[in-house]
């Protein structure tokens, strides 16, 4: 087979790039190792930030976004007894976020690529680049006996954390920076009213807690656990006395419990690839970095990457200009660590430390007590979660 651009992995970061090139006329075909139901099954954030929003309505799949998600202007933060609101409106200058679940999102991408008649293989197995360095670089995958060679242009690695891509790329050029936490989050989805028609993300001493939403009939709900916690030894009831707790009164007693439709544990870590271009292989989204969900940062960190790309390829193509694929890695990184920094201070503030000393709970409560008595810190979270500009 031949393809201008091959896309590995066929979670949100491929299948955008992909929908966007092929409308550019730049043709593409997408590897992906699990089934198309594997992947929708995957219960992943739900915050966009307005700029992935508009890379959604320019790729041409952002009309069901539009209808059913949420525009949210603002969030609270529950501490020390308080209910204190983050104005994003207001102190972002005018933008907001859109609430709407990555799952549903990636399913209208998938349906857009089926209306383009857009190439995606599904298990493609053994998926592996060649001749990176070279003008010819190719992408094989296995197909049950069948060995199936793409040559390309370039290849895209938007195949996640435990993807092929990046570990493709000599170790000796490759550097990574990594942080874990000493803590996951423990996660249920119900079919309940949400709690708070905006997020609540809860500090307390007994561990941060959030209160997110799909849509007015279908909440997610967060605790931080240890990460020696099996989700086995969680029950549903042990779930939600544990969130209440967690929760100002107020919000406690209004809490709607039901049965759990999806519960799991995940990990918290930092994570960054440098650098994110290696001769024609191009690395973008999880494949390239991860960041904890405390900033809602996952997928936006990823919307900068595509659209980078989205545009270096297109001038590359029509005018023969490579200066953006030359700059890519730079230009990526830059803002790829900002939301590193955003997602940690995050995460380090509103969570409670194991081996936290006296001292460091003392700054995160200060941390607190200045965001709230500062406009230019408000400013700042604002502007940070509702999104950086590209
Ligand atoms: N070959 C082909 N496909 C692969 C391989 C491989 N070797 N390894 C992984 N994949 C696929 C995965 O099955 C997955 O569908 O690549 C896809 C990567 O998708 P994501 O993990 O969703 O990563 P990305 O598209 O960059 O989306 C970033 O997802 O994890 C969240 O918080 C993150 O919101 C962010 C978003
Ligand atoms: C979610 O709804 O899953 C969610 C929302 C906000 C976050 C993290 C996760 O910061």
């Amino acid at each position: 087979m031949k393809t201008q651009v091959c896309i590995i992995g066929g979670g949100p970061s491929g299948l955008m790039l992909s929908q966007l090139l092929h409308r550019k006329g730049i043709d593409t075909i997408v590897l992906e190792r699990q089934s198309r139901e594997y992947v929708l099954g995957r219960i992943r954030a739900g915050v966009l930030e307005h700029g992935f929003a508009a890379l959604m309505r320019e790729a041409q799949c952002g009309e069901r976004m539009d209808r059913e998600g949420e525009i949210h202007d603002g969030f609270i933060i529950a501490h020390d007894g308080k209910m204190d609101r983050v104005d994003l409106h207001k102190y972002s200058g005018g933008s907001s976020v859109v609430v709407y679940g990555q799952t549903e999102l990636t399913r209208d991408l998938y349906e857009a690529r089926d209306r383009m008649k857009g190439i995606v293989i599904h298990n493609a197995e053994d998926v592996q680049p060649h001749d990176l360095k070279s003008a010819n670089p190719y992408v094989t995958y296995r197909s049950g006996d069948e060995v199936v060679r793409i040559d390309c242009d370039f290849v895209i690695g938007a195949d996640g954390f435990h993807g092929v891509s990046r570990k493709s790329i000599p170790r000796d050029v490759l550097k990574e920076y990594e942080k874990v936490y000493p803590f996951g989050w423990l996660g249920v989805l119900s079919r309940t009213k949400p709690v708070s028609p905006e997020l609540i993300y809860a500090k307390h001493e007994r561990g941060f807690a959030l209160c997110s939403l799909r849509s007015q009939v279908l909440s997610r709900y967060y605790i931080q656990v240890p990460l020696t916690d099996n989700v086995e030894d969680w029950s549903d009831d042990a779930f939600w006395a544990e969130l209440k707790r967690r929760l100002p009164a107020e919000v406690a007693a209004q809490l709607i419990t039901g049965a759990s439709i999806e519960k799991s544990i995940a990990p918290l870590r930092s994570f960054v690839a440098e650098p994110m271009r290696y001769g024609n292989l191009f690395l973008a989204g999880d494949a390239a970095h991860i960041v904890p969900p405390t900033g809602a940062r996952g997928l936006n960190s990823a919307a900068s990457d595509i659209y980078y790309l989205y545009h270096a390829m297109v001038a590359h193509y029509k005018d023969g200009d490579s200066t953006g694929l030359d700059k890519y890695s730079e230009k990526a990184l830059a803002r790829v660590w900002k939301a590193q920094r955003f997602s940690w201070w995050m995460t380090t503030m509103l969570h409670t430390f194991p081996d936290s000393i006296a001292y460091d709970q003392k700054l995160q409560d200060t941390d607190l007590a200045y965001l709230f008595s500062s406009e230019k810190a408000l400013g700042s979270l604002a502007e940070n979660y509702v999104g950086l500009p590209f």
